[in-house]
């Protein structure tokens, strides 16, 4: 058996447990990075396509926003649209703040590439990991590191950020955890393709047929999402039928806007699920990101999500560990969980005003809404501020 000791055991390199890392070593505290996937796959994973202000506010803090200035773009608002309607909301001028156009997987790259100059330590493709005695002072961590030995990562604290599918969520016992969950009845089948897009800013569209969503990536690639019936199979999607779909869904019959097509590179189908679970600290074991929340992907909130749990948790650890004050990692999870909930109701809002299920009763609600949202400054506003994210510590 191979024994290592660390300050902290962060399980999951994906943008929670980078962050995190970088955090802590900011403040003098030494972690190790367990995950389960090769490094390039984690590279490498599509992820959504837009940061908060406050997400970018604090990469620029860390100097970690070089290629995000270089390369991200900023964007003002979004246009929401509904049949014979498109309208812009300017969140700028409504709030004073704006959203950055940078793919999620870049910040993932842009993380590693700043954990590998600080020398942090991270094993890819361990297998087996499994929590011990995290109602202790001394927690630990066993697993298979890539060579095939057995291991025994000590540590005075273990952070879980080994997302949706981590073991670290069901470590805390039955009778403690609370869980709250909602499905929806479709997915989104995301396409990213070589065309330079066919709008300034994202557009986020209601149409009979389905939701459908205009992003991209760069000047020259464009992202695009439809909504589809749960168990879609891809193969029904050829890439006539996408376009055709997109160019009804998202066509608008006014100033002869057109969609502009090209080769598409990469489709998949994501499910959508909203999920909360609480308490996010359990002993010595603290969850971050989406092993603690899942939400849908109208709002692209899961990453900024997993940013602002481990702005706190960074802090709240250093305390503990290094002044043994336990006031921030005590006051952690009900703190981290007021902006869960908020991000969990803007996702679920989000979602359930753009999609269609067929009712005519919520026809007539969401036009209405979307309606409102777009003609009150009012309306607007409390889009615009959740959109763009409100402050970390909210
Ligand atoms: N041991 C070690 N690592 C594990 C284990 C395990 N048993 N199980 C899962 N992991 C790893 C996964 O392979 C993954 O790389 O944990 C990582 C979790 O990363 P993410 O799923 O990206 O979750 P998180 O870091 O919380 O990021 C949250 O970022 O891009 C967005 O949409 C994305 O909402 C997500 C958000
Ligand atoms: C994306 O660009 O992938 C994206 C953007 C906005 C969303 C979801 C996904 O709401």
């Amino acid at each position: 058996m191979v024994r290592v000791r660390t300050q902290v055991a962060i399980i999951g390199a994906g943008p929670a447990g980078m962050l995190l890392s970088h955090l802590l070593s900011l403040e003098g505290i030494e972690s190790v990075v367990l995950e389960t996937r090769s490094e390039e796959y984690v590279a490498s994973r599509i992820r959504a396509g837009i940061l908060e202000q406050s997400t970018v506010d604090l990469l620029r803090d860390l100097g970690l926003a070089d290629r995000l200035e270089r390369e991200g773009e900023e964007h003002h608002g979004i246009h929401l649209q509904w049949p014979h309607e498109r309208r812009h909301l300017d969140f700028a001028e409504l709030i004073g703040r704006s959203v950055w156009l940078y793919g999620q997987t870049e910040v993932q790259k842009d993380l590693v590439a700043a954990r590998h100059r600080d020398g942090q330590e991270i094993h890819y493709e361990v297998s087996g990991t499994t929590l011990h005695d995290v109602e202790t002072d001394h927690p630990w961590v066993e697993y298979v590191d890539a060579a095939g030995r057995p291991c025994r990562l000590d540590a005075d604290v273990i952070a879980g950020c080994d997302g949706s599918f981590g073991p670290s969520r069901a470590t805390v016992p039955d009778g403690v955890r609370r869980r709250w969950e909602r499905s929806y009845p479709f997915s989104w089948l995301g396409v990213l393709a070589d065309v330079a897009p066919s709008t300034d800013e994202l557009i986020y569209a209601r149409h009979p047929d389905g939701f459908a969503l205009h992003s991209m990536r760069s000047r020259e690639v464009s992202r695009f999402y439809l909504q589809v019936p749960n168990e879609t199979d891809l193969a029904d999607w050829p890439e006539d039928r996408i376009w055709e779909a997109l160019a009804t869904r998202l066509g608008h019959d006014r100033d002869g806007w057109t969609l502009a097509t090209g080769p598409i590179t990469e489709k998949s189908v994501l499910p959508m699920r909203s999920f909360v679970m609480s308490p996010m600290r359990h002993g010595r074991l603290f969850l971050a990101g989406d092993a603690a929340h899942i939400v849908p992907p109208t709002g692209a909130k899961g990453l900024n999500l997993a940013v602002a749990d481990v702005a706190l948790l960074a802090p709240a650890l250093a305390a503990l560990l290094g002044k043994n004050d336990a006031t921030l990692a005590d006051a952690y999870s009900a703190t981290a969980q007021r902006r869960v909930w908020r991000c969990t109701h803007f996702s679920w809002w989000m979602t359930t005003m753009l999609h269609t299920d067929g009712d005519p009763f919520n026809h007539q609600l969401q036009v209405s809404q979307l309606d409102w949202i777009t003609s009150s400054r009012a309306g607007a506003a409390g889009l615009a501020e959740n959109y763009a994210g409100l402050p970390i510590g909210f």
